[in-house]
């Protein structure tokens, strides 16, 4: 019984190690881009570079986006945004360390 316990026990982590691993460095599909912590993010890299460069832009929505585990997390967010009446595609990237309520904007593009 102790022995089946253990190796249950083991397997699990071996399976959370290498799952962990695969992870650290690469980008991995947010399955739910509705997600308010998501919208969260977008929100903060629209009002953060518009604050940076004095353009108005508003989210319309959050088309797709990747997360990334570094120290903390990065969001690569694909995003529809107005502009006036423009709607435009960009690409966000936010570096959020969620402990310390940090977030930066570390790349703003728009996508053609
Ligand atoms: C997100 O919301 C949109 C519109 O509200 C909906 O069409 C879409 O299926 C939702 N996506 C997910 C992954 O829940
Ligand atoms: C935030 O990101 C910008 C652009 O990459 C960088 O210039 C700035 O130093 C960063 N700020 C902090 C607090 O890390």
């Amino acid at each position: 019984m102790r022995h089946h316990c253990l190796l249950l026990v083991s397997l699990v982590l071996v399976s959370y190690a290498a799952r962990s691993e695969s992870a650290l460095g690469g980008w991995s599909p947010i399955k739910d881009v509705n997600d308010s912590h998501v919208a969260e993010i977008a929100n903060y890299a629209l009002s953060e570079y518009d604050k940076r460069s004095g353009a108005k832009l508003t989210l319309v929505k959050v088309v797709k986006g990747e997360t990334q585990v570094v120290s903390g997390t990065n969001y690569r967010l694909v995003l529809k945004a107005k502009d006036g009446s423009a709607t435009a595609s960009y690409e966000a990237i936010v570096w959020e360390k969620p402990w310390l309520h940090f977030m930066n904007l570390t790349s703003f593009k728009p996508l053609h």
